[in-house]
């Protein structure tokens, strides 16, 4: 299928995971990829095996220099940007009175500023190319609500959708869709680390918390990262022309709103 023929993306985060996955699904519909992340070794393993469409660029969403260095090479491999995932993010879990300033500094600079200035840097390229574009925030179900040990990253992600809904709402006159796809419980290595973080902190034999949140999942299993994509190509799309500053679920049921 080629529905984001020619079109070039970026997708942060993506050497591994769900990015991967995403950065996977954009070449087979046609798009060119930018596979940038921090681990660079590993986004050339990941760009080689996509193959030709896909390429490498070193990115680090905490430095501005960086996101704007990364911009420069897809706008020099590519002509521009049409598509921007946001999707590099970090875990962390503590409980409320434990959590350092070390951890909220990593994970807001890291979820939500690097969210914010990958957003702004990518909306100034498009908005001087004047093609519009489409702009894809990774929020999570931990945006929707609170949870006892996780309040920083729930935090982080709640933030992702509001602002998700301003730069929608700021950018869609420019032709630019901010949307965010909330996800809830995805396996892979991420899940690996917030297993270990949940038997470290809840007392549990490793694998039991990956287990029990599978198991809680409506459509009955933790999600994979190719649940996903579809509603990431459809959000990149033309038939996402008149979808604006929308955060969707996509989580097997487990939340609602
Ligand atoms: N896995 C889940 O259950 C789940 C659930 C809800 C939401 N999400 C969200 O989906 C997205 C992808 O999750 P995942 O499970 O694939 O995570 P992951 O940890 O497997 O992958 C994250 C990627 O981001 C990269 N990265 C880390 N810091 C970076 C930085 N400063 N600059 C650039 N890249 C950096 C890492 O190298 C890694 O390749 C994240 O936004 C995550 O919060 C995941």
């Amino acid at each position: 299928m080629d529905r984001l023929s020619g079109k070039s993306a970026i997708i942060t985060g993506s050497a591994r995971g769900i990015g991967k996955a995403f950065a996977e699904a954009y070449a087979r519909e046609g798009a060119i990829v930018a596979v940038a992340d921090i681990d660079l070794e590993r986004a050339e393993a990941t760009a080689e095996a996509i193959g030709p469409s896909a390429y490498a660029v070193r990115l680090d969403v905490t430095d501005q220099t960086s996101i704007d260095a990364a911009l420069g090479v897809v706008e020099a491999r590519a002509g521009g940007v049409d598509i921007l995932i946001n999707n590099a993010a970090l875990f962390d879990l503590q409980p409320i009175t434990e959590i350092s300033r070390e951890s909220y500094d990593r994970l807001f600079a890291i979820n939500f500023a690097g969210t914010l200035f990958m957003l702004q840097a990518a909306a100034k390229s498009m908005i001087a190319r004047g093609q519009g574009g489409k702009i894809i925030n990774m929020a999570s179900q931990a945006g929707r609500r609170g949870e006892p040990l996780v309040a920083i990253y729930c935090a982080t992600k709640a933030a992702v959708i509001s602002l998700t809904q301003s730069a929608g709402l700021s950018l869609i006159s420019h032709g630019i869709n901010v949307n965010a796809i909330a996800p809830g419980v995805v396996d892979g290595e991420h899940w690996d680390g917030v297993d270990a973080l949940f038997a470290r902190y809840e007392n549990r034999p490793a694998g039991q918390k990956k287990k029990l949140v599978g198991q809680a999942v409506p459509f009955g299993r933790m999600g994979t990262a190719e649940d996903l994509t579809g509603m990431a190509i459809f959000l990149a799309s033309a038939e996402a022309d008149y979808v604006v500053a929308q955060t969707y679920n996509v989580d097997g049921g487990n939340w609602m709103s």
